[in-house]
């Protein structure tokens, strides 16, 4: 039993990545990992999802929705920081645990963070496909219905798009850290060009009417009371519904993917130069820039258009045609187009780091970690993932896949900010550059948001994760419980 419960120590976690052979290059700063946390968090979430959930669920209360969601996602984001700045180590929420939960409890998070990173690639990526399409439609260019991937197609699908995307996105991450940031920092300003126009534009064609009714009347879910409905209100025997006061937090449940990557700047803490001050300066300027940003385009674009006549492929741009300015839906299509490249990059990035921390351990095959001679760069894992994950994007829909990355993500935080209570007892003479306020209270409240916002997704998303979870534990089992690093040395001794 006590050797699931074994802890890698923190000052051994740092050690590893002194090894020469297996250390990845410090060279970013608090602003680039802003520029960081900013290009993978504003994405499909916004551009994509604020039309279908503001048609479907919540109507001009969407704005209300990214409020919720962007709580929790601070309340996470404070224990994030002070896990990030104590334990500057590449893995994200699977190193902190390995350092105060356990080693089985790192590898659950660890299983989850690889189920999260691998899909959200993969849905950004299909999200880009479609902006992409409607711009070459722009010019008269229509993709054939079979590579336009399975959400289009009539039967078989395969998002050409998508697939190709993957793959070029894991060549630059082969060749390097440098190279990416240098890109990312284009794409970001490209991408907040295109809010802004959205923002300031939009402005001028809000109607007030359009905001009657803001919160609209609970009405019941055509698709009844099955799988799909949210697992609070099958449990709680309500019959399922749309809109209405409840119909927030679904939708909270739901665009939540919007501000998903917050936590990936943490996965580059040890690429960072002084990650005690600028990992928790990088997380929170991050998430904060963006809560804003998503509470004034929702705002605007309900504004624009009558919840009920916004589109769910591309609303921001479509707001715009609908009400005749074809030029800024262009512009808008494209910057979007752009932006949704950076975002897939980093979530890609994010997900070779965490198996590349993984395999280090010797979880995952110790193959994995072995660092490009010439590159710097854990080349192994980005390119098998990367063909994966290309795979994944091409054949499967995308919503399915975005509640999923979701409940992965809510069950990372709850376990970040369990981490915290317990690494402050269990540690409490490691230096902690930045200190979450109101410890215990305030981790426990961040569990209880996350754990609110998980019982709002569907019933078929909790049992899907489920499954995976189930897989993890097995492979923990037969692999990694008898090659960890922690096993061997321990076996040494
Ligand atoms: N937050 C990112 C998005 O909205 C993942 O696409």
């Amino acid at each position: 039993m006590s050797t699931l419960f074994r802890t890698k120590s923190v000052e051994q976690s740092i050690r590893d990545t002194e090894e020469p052979e297996h250390a990845l290059k410090k060279s970013l700063s608090a602003l680039d990992l802003t520029v960081f946390g900013v290009g993978v968090i504003i994405g499909t979430g916004i551009f994509v999802l604020t039309g279908k959930v503001a048609k479907e669920t919540a109507g001009p209360a969407t704005a209300l929705a990214f409020v919720v969601a962007g709580i929790v996602c601070a309340l996470a984001a404070l224990c994030y920081a002070e896990f990030a700045s104590t334990v500057p180590v590449a893995g994200s929420a699977y190193t902190f645990s390995y350092a105060s939960l356990g080693e089985l409890v790192a590898w659950i998070i660890g299983w989850d963070l690889v189920l999260e990173f691998a899909l959200g690639t993969a849905v950004v990526a299909v999200g880009w496909s479609g902006y992409v399409r409607s711009l070459l439609d722009n010019i008269g260019w229509s993709m054939p219905e079979v590579l336009s991937g399975p959400d289009v197609a009539d039967g078989f699908g395969f998002d050409i798009l998508a697939f190709v995307l993957v793959l070029v996105l894991t060549v630059i991450l082969v060749l390097g850290m440098k190279l990416s940031a240098r890109v990312t920092t284009v794409v970001v300003a490209v991408k907040l060009a295109v809010v802004g126009i959205v923002i300031v534009a939009g402005l001028f064609f809000v109607k007030s009417a359009n905001y009657t009714p803001f919160v609209p009347d609970a009405e019941p879910q055509p698709s009844g009371s099955g799988w799909d409905a949210p697992l609070v209100q099958l449990v709680f025997g309500y019959a399922p519904t749309n809109f209405g006061l409840l119909g927030v937090f679904t939708a909270a449940s739901i665009v939540f993917f919007a501000f998903i990557g917050f936590d990936v700047v943490a996965t580059a803490a040890e690429e960072t130069k002084v990650p005690q001050r600028d990992m928790p300066r990088g997380i929170l300027a991050s998430l904060l820039i963006c809560t804003v940003l998503y509470v004034a385009v929702s705002l605007v674009v309900t504004g624009m258009q009558h919840y009920t006549e916004l589109s769910v492929s591309a609303p921001l741009a479509d707001a715009f045609k609908a009400l005749g300015h074809p030029f800024y839906a262009g512009v808008i299509s494209f910057g979007a187009a752009v932006g949704l490249t950076t975002v897939c990059l980093i979530l890609l990035l994010g997900q070779t780091r965490v198996f590349f921390a993984m395999s280090r351990d010797g979880l995952l095959p110790r193959f994995f970690s072995k660092t490009h001679p010439r590159f710097g760069t854990p080349y192994r894992p980005t390119i098998l993932l990367g063909v994966i994950i290309a795979v994944v994007a091409g054949v499967t829909s995308i919503n399915e896949l975005a509640t999923l990355v979701n409940i992965g993500t809510l069950f990372a935080f709850v376990v970040v900010a369990l981490g915290v209570i317990v690494l402050r007892r269990t540690r409490p003479d490691l230096p902690r550059a930045f200190r979450t306020p109101w410890v215990p209270l305030l981790p426990v409240v961040s569990v209880a948001a996350s754990v609110w916002l998980m019982l709002n997704l569907p019933a078929e998303t909790w049992l899907r994760f489920g499954i995976w979870m189930v897989i993890g534990v097995i492979i923990y089992a037969v692999h990694g419980r008898r090659n960890s690093g922690l096993a061997k040395a321990a076996a040494r001794r």
